[in-house]
């Protein structure tokens, strides 16, 4: 058997030391977990964007920590050599830390995930220092923090400003020196992502932040070309999985309409 390494929370912080990229994806299923894993991504992030690509909600808002254990439990099955990161769902972790660790340790214990990716700044601090101190790892998000969305006003560029550009550079230092392992950086100016990428010593894994950050991210349907129709400027769409599934299906439709499936070589003699 090969003997394929394992990522860790190490590997990244030794990925970053010898500037080699990190390529993160999120993943909800068993199936995809499979292919993903096997490809070699470094982290596979069950993220609460969940609710809308697989359940159908509007926003990350609704999702409910149920959901994402149920999600990271399959995705765990198929994940192998990558780290697998869940998201802790709106409302999960904010008004109270020992909250915020039993429910981290839940994905943990329950999901076998290995780090939990909570929203938020110096407001989550606390969280995230009581979810270190019962040693699960934790990943930060700053700039655009879609729990956030009815403040935030809608899925804008974030740190366009000094002021709020000052604000996510604090937020990303409070952050480091509450113990995460890795910052998402979420729509914000390229410039600030690099900056904040020099300054803080661990990873920064960019979606919308441009190429100075030590990593990268994308929503797996939206690289897939499976979900949405308005996508954000900063998804390249590696694939066109809508059409091909679309042709897919319409010949199967077809061909029972026809009678023309199954044909011989599909019948049991
Ligand atoms: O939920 C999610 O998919 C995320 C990524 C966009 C980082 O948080």
């Amino acid at each position: 058997m090969v003997n394929i390494p394992k990522i860790t929370v190490a590997t990244l912080a030794e990925m970053k030391r010898a500037s080699e990229k990190i390529a993160m994806l999120t993943c909800y299923d068993y199936t995809m977990s499979r292919i993903l894993d096997g490809c070699g991504t470094d982290v596979l992030l069950v993220g609460d964007s969940l609710g809308m690509v697989v359940l159908g909600y509007e926003n990350t808002i609704p999702v409910t920590l149920e959901e994402v254990l149920h999600h990271a439990k399959a995705v765990r099955r198929g994940c192998r050599r990558g780290l697998l990161v869940a998201d802790l769902p709106f409302l999960s972790y904010e008004l109270d830390p020992k909250e915020a660790a039993r429910n981290a340790g839940r994905l943990v214990k329950e999901a076998g995930v290995e780090g939990v990716k909570v929203e938020g700044g110096l407001e989550v601090a606390s969280s995230v220092k009581e979810i270190v101190r019962i040693n699960v790892p934790v990943m930060g998000h700053l700039g655009l923090t879609p729990q956030s969305i009815h403040r935030l006003g809608g899925y804008r560029v974030q740190g366009k400003t000094p002021q709020s550009a000052e604000k996510i550079l604090t937020d990303a230092k409070v952050l480091e020196g509450s113990g995460v392992f890795a910052i998402v950086l979420e729509c914000i100016p390229s410039g600030l992502a690099e900056e904040i990428t020099r300054k803080v010593s661990v990873p920064t894994i960019g979606i919308g932040a441009g190429p100075h950050c030590d990593g990268q991210v994308l929503v797996l349907d939206d690289l897939l070309g499976l979900y949405g129709e308005h996508l954000p400027k900063y998804v390249k769409q590696y694939a066109d999985l809508k059409s091909e599934v679309s042709k897919a299906v319409g010949g199967y439709l077809q061909e029972v309409r026809q009678g023309r499936f199954p044909s011989p070589e599909f019948e049991y003699g």
